[in-house]
């Protein structure tokens, strides 16, 4: 029998140094995508596919996530006695959005050891986990359709994104073979984290949305430091793939919309996306582009 995937882990205690000085003293995950925190938006995805349980693995400076997900009284307050409905409404949206656990990492020890973390959280159901650094625009159904392949499959389960071949040394590549009757699903049957440029054996990158059963978690205890010295994820989801432990793990290939906000152009590029398809900024946003665009 399947069990219910109803707990969301968002690992968020990068350093975000590819942001400094903006990071200095302030969370990445707090970065404004046009006027809502980056990770407000991976919160409020994870909230759309029936996942109100969140475990956010932070570390030290990270205390700005704790506040945004939590009631601001004074603010409301003074809000209200404006009557500015509109405002008051986006302030409490955030934290009324879902049941936020926070837990610290300690070690900076990799990707999987973040994972790790979550083990007593989560205890012995599948979970999903969301990178802070993607976004997935919200028309999509992304997370929804991962919970129902991996109780499809009985499997862990990837998102799998084509990609550029010199993008592909930024990711996790996997090699995947069909599986006959699922479209756009396919079983993993390798991956490798970050291949060295030229060396990726396929254009499928394993992008920041995972569904995973929980003997991931036996795995990662025992997975040794991998690439840049980390316990990596992708190591520990490569043994579950070679030996079938958690019913193997299977992929859904994404052609949606995903945005990268942990890369400086392509953050620019998210906020100037999201803003033109906005109803109170994309008409004046889209004649001044062009303005500026013919000047450039
Ligand atoms: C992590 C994973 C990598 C994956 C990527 C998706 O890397 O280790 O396998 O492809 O997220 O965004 P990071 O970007 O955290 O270095």
């Amino acid at each position: 029998m399947t069990r219910p995937v109803t707990k969301a882990v968002i690992p968020a205690a990068g350093l975000g140094t590819r942001f400094l000085p903006a990071t200095k003293a302030m969370p990445k995950e707090m970065l404004p995508v046009v006027d809502k925190p980056a990770i407000q938006y991976v919160v409020e995805e994870a909230v759309g596919a029936g996942l109100v349980d969140v475990l956010m693995i932070t570390g030290r400076n990270k205390q700005p996530l704790e506040n945004h997900f939590d009631r601001v009284w004074e603010l409301e307050r003074t809000l209200e006695a404006k009557g500015d409905t509109g405002r008051l409404e986006a302030v409490m949206q955030a934290s009324d959005l879902a049941d936020v656990h926070y837990l610290r990492q300690g070690d900076p020890r990799g990707l999987g050891h973040a994972v790790l973390k979550a083990r007593q959280h989560v205890g012995g159901e599948p979970f999903a986990v969301l990178l802070g650094d993607d976004l997935i625009d919200e028309q999509e159904t992304l997370l929804a359709d991962m919970i129902r392949v991996s109780a499809e499959h009985g499997a862990s389960v990837v998102a799998l994104m084509e990609v550029a071949p010199q993008d592909a040394q930024k990711f996790g590549v996997a090699t995947v073979e069909a599986i006959p009757g699922h479209d756009g699903v396919v079983r993993v049957l390798d991956l490798v984290e970050k291949p060295a440029p030229g060396t990726q054996r396929s254009n499928l990158a394993v992008i920041g949305r995972y569904v995973l059963q929980p003997e991931i978690f036996e795995v990662l205890a025992r997975t040794a430091p991998g690439k840049g010295g980390e316990i990596q994820l992708t190591d520990a989801l490569l043994e579950l793939s070679r030996t079938g432990l958690g019913g193997g793990v299977v992929g859904v290939v994404f052609h949606g919309r995903r945005f990268d906000t942990g890369d400086r152009l392509d953050y620019i590029k998210a906020i100037v996306q999201l803003a033109v398809e906005r109803d109170d900024l994309g008409a004046p946003l889209r004649a001044w582009l062009k303005d500026f665009v013919a000047e450039i």
